[in-house]
């Protein structure tokens, strides 16, 4: 018998290999108990579409900065979050996919929408794709208010400190001995790659916990929160359950989303660099965010100057929020943010607007990224 079975699998199995998927997935949901963090008493409240107009001018305005005070006070959110995600690692075994690369999604997507794109043709898309060829594990999850996690408190618990937490959480159980998240591979380091606001996070987990990390892929970001107005103003945000009561209606009212597809390519999308289907279907498929997010990006410094480890900006050069549309020169701030990063990688030619992901010939930014991660991030 065991030498038939020997046979049928000599005779099978390169059947299988060819056929087989080059990777395999499993999603859950970790449960995280008494996650801790400060938080922050928001100076005004969403329930209304006049609410939400009357922040975009407030927070819009030029002189913002010192007419508006969202803050009312401080405090600390204390909680237990269900936070949906989903492990994959390549089906052939090798040496790399002990290194986990550690995704974390902007406002207005999922863990699927920004790095798993699941429309017909949407793999050349999939920076999570790319990168299980490459040989990596990868994690990517829900952030907390988005997708199939917890959907808290939009106004006092969904902010930046608790998400930045999360994520620290997260990492802290990938990296554990015998972990139950990582399909029975022993994950010895994570890479945490950023989007957007994911990246303001994945720069606060290296800033707080620098051991968490062994090295940063940032992109939908500069560091400079000069542009914001702009961005505030042109994605006309509205309150999610109002505006699309059949799809929203469960959310409480301080969850928000750009009026229509347009003013979301405003700040997604720059062109001609990207295919109209690929903006269609990520409207289709957006999560609205949370304003305690928005209203508390930046209010705890978080100090980025003393991470040693490899940093990477790769931005799409006209990317409307981090760079107000053209990312020539700004990305010289970005760089002192970072002194002491080594080695530090900054790249701010790619031809696209935020979402980079999305846009024309990201396989090409997914090479340099990835080949970021070989380079600075030798396997074990
Ligand atoms: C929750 O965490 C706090 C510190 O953040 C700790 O003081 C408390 O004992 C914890 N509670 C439980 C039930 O683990
Ligand atoms: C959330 O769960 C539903 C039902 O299982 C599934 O169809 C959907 O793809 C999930 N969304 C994400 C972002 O994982
Ligand atoms: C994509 O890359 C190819 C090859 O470098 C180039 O010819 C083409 O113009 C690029 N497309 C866009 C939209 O940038
Ligand atoms: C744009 O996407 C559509 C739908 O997936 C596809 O048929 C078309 O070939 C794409 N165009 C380009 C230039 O990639
Ligand atoms: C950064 O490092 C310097 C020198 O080691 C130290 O004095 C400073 O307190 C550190 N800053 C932070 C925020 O840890
Ligand atoms: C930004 O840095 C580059 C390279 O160091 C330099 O050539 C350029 O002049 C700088 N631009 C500004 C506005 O400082
Ligand atoms: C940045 O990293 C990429 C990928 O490793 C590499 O091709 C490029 O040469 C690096 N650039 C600099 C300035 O180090």
């Amino acid at each position: 018998m065991a030498s038939i079975a020997v046979l049928l699998s000599l005779t099978i199995l390169p059947a299988l290999i060819s056929t087989a998927s080059a990777y395999t997935c499993q999603s859950y949901t970790v449960p995280l108990k008494n996650v801790s963090a400060p938080s922050f008493l928001l100076s005004f409240e969403i329930k209304t579409e006049w609410d939400i107009t009357d922040w975009t001018v407030n927070e819009a305005r030029r002189d913002s900065a010192t007419a508006f005070n969202p803050i009312a006070g401080t405090s600390t959110t204390v909680g237990d979050f269900d936070i949906s995600a989903r492990f994959c690692t390549p089906s052939t075994i090798t040496k790399l996919p002990q290194t986990v690369l550690v995704m974390t999604h902007g406002l207005g997507a999922d863990k699927t929408k920004y790095w798993d794109p699941t429309f017909d043709g949407g793999a050349q898309y999939s920076l999570l794709q790319a990168a299980v060829v490459a040989g990596y594990s990868v994690f990517h999850y829900d952030r907390l208010g988005t997708g199939n996690s917890t959907k808290a408190d939009p106004h006092t618990v969904v902010q930046f400190p608790i998400q930045v937490e999360i994520l620290a959480s997260l990492t802290r159980l990938l990296l554990a001995p015998s972990s139950q998240y990582t399909m029975d591979i022993s994950v010895v380091s994570a890479v945490h790659f950023g989007h957007s606001y994911g990246s303001y996070i994945t720069a606060a987990l290296a800033s707080a916990y620098p051991e968490l990390t062994r090295a940063i892929s940032l992109s939908g970001y500069s560091g400079v929160f000069t542009y914001f107005n702009i961005l505030i103003a042109g994605w006309q945000s509205r309150v999610a359950a109002l505006l699309d009561p059949a799809r929203w209606g469960d959310l409480q009212s301080g969850y928000v989303t750009p009026v229509d597809i347009h003013a979301d390519t405003y700040l997604e999308f720059k062109s001609p660099y990207f295919n109209h289907s690929v903006t269609e279907w990520g409207f289709s498929v957006k999560s609205p965010y949370a304003i305690g997010e928005l209203a508390t990006l930046g209010q705890i410094p978080y100090d980025t100057t003393n991470f040693t480890k490899p940093v990477q900006v790769y931005q799409g050069r006209y990317d409307l929020s981090a760079c107000g549309g053209n990312c020539d020169t700004v990305l010289n701030a970005t760089a002192l943010l970072w002194p002491r990063a080594s080695p530090l990688n900054i790249t701010g030619t790619f031809p696209a607007g935020h979402s980079v992901n999305l846009h024309y010939n990201s396989s090409q930014a997914f090479a340099v990224m990835l080949d970021f991660v070989a380079k600075n991030v030798p396997d074990m």
